[in-house]
């Protein structure tokens, strides 16, 4: 038993690799080891010499098994040794380039609207973009048969034959917004709504799917002339600069009065400049929030008042960042979207504060 323990002890001791001492642990431990053959002979002894030869392989077993498992954690940690040697990382290598999208110019815009109108002390609400006919129209002093409803030629959503439930529509402008957050705050309500609409429009500067930023401020004096300080205000943010503006009286159904903002620019050149040329692009519908739609939205007019705008957000993108052609935002060609498109990491491109 002696030569058993010294002769394994010494091999496991001297083991390159774990397949050795796997190779070790069969010769000795595995069903026709010398240790397993050792352990069946116990049957053919007498049971004197069994009780002396029986512990001792025990014990010869177990020591040989505790040699195998220490030396194969000794053998890991060289490995992991080794390897941790092998192994490092330069940290300060360049990283492997890797092709990266870009932010929409639509989404930068947003963004930057927000940070404006918030700083103004705007709220954002938001509505559903999938609307009831009522929000979109009648609540706004559309009725059924205005012609405004013809005008903002509207998508409706499919109904099946037979089903007289007032339609859904996509909605046409941000306006209905204006009724949800009446609805659901009451006055005095100071919010923007940015979000997609929908019309069956295409040309240069008119797409089918486009979005608006809604304004909304309630209060008890609020009047035309407030109306236009923050819109003017916003433009001087957005744009960095003074740009010069053109106030034109227009018609809604809920506002009087009601004005439409135009941006001087020009479109010459395959570009798009804001503060020269002699062309206007429309980029806004305002104006006094009318009696009628307060009253749709829960709201007492003769005890509050208050301006509303709806502003073309790929309208003021394609000013800003000089993008003639409207249609091009949402043809998805990614030579566009790379040269017109910002790094995640940018921030909104306004000028830090207002100038109050
Ligand atoms: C409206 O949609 C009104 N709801 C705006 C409003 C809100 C007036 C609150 C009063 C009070 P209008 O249809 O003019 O108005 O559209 C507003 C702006 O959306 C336009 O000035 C233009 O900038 C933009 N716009 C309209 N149609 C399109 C289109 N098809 N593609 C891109 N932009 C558009
Ligand atoms: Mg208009």
């Amino acid at each position: 038993m002696d030569d058993l323990r010294n002769k394994y002890i010494e091999r496991i001791a001297e083991a390159a690799d774990e397949a050795v001492l796997e190779e070790l642990r069969v010769q000795a431990l595995g069903k026709k080891g010398e240790i397993s053959l050792k352990m069946r002979e116990l049957g053919k002894m007498s049971p004197e010499e069994r009780q002396v030869a029986g512990p001792a392989l025990n014990q010869l077993k177990d020591e040989i098994n505790s040699a195998i498992a220490a030396k194969r954690a000794a053998l890991e940690d060289t490995a992991l040794d080794a390897r941790l040697r092998a192994e490092w990382l330069d940290v300060t290598l360049p990283a492997r380039p890797r092709r990266a999208g870009t932010i929409h110019p639509v989404s930068q815009v947003t963004e930057e609207v927000t940070a404006i109108f918030a700083d103004m002390g705007f709220a954002v609400a938001e509505g559903p973009r999938v609307e009831t006919d009522w929000y979109n129209f009648d609540a706004l002093n559309i009725p059924g048969h205005h012609p405004a409803r013809a005008e903002m030629d509207t998508f409706y959503m499919h109904r099946d034959e037979g089903d007289e439930r007032p339609p859904f529509v996509l909605r046409t402008h941000t306006s209905p917004v204006q009724i949800r957050s009446m609805e659901a705050q009451g006055a005095p309500i100071r919010i923007i709504c940015p979000g997609g609409v929908y019309r069956a429009d295409y040309d240069q500067t008119h797409t089918p799917m486009f979005h608006q930023v809604e304004g909304l401020a309630i209060d008890r004096d609020l009047s035309m002339a407030n109306l236009k300080w923050v819109l003017e205000e916003f433009f001087t943010a957005f744009f960095g600069t003074t740009v010069k503006t053109r106030f034109r009286a227009s018609h809604f159904p809920f506002t009087e009065p009601s004005a439409e903002v135009d941006i001087q620019c020009s479109f010459e050149g395959g570009t798009v400049k804001v503060g020269e040329g002699d062309d206007w692009l429309e980029v806004l519908g305002s104006g006094m929030v009318h009696p009628k739609v307060l009253q749709a939205g829960g709201i007492d007019p003769e005890q509050w008042q208050g301006f509303a705008f709806g502003m073309g957000i790929d309208r003021i993108a394609m000013l800003k960042y000089g993008i003639p052609d409207l249609r091009a935002f949402f043809d998805s060609d990614l030579r566009w979207l790379r040269h017109y498109g910002f790094a995640s990491l940018d921030v909104p491109t306004i000028r830090g504060g207002l100038s109050r």
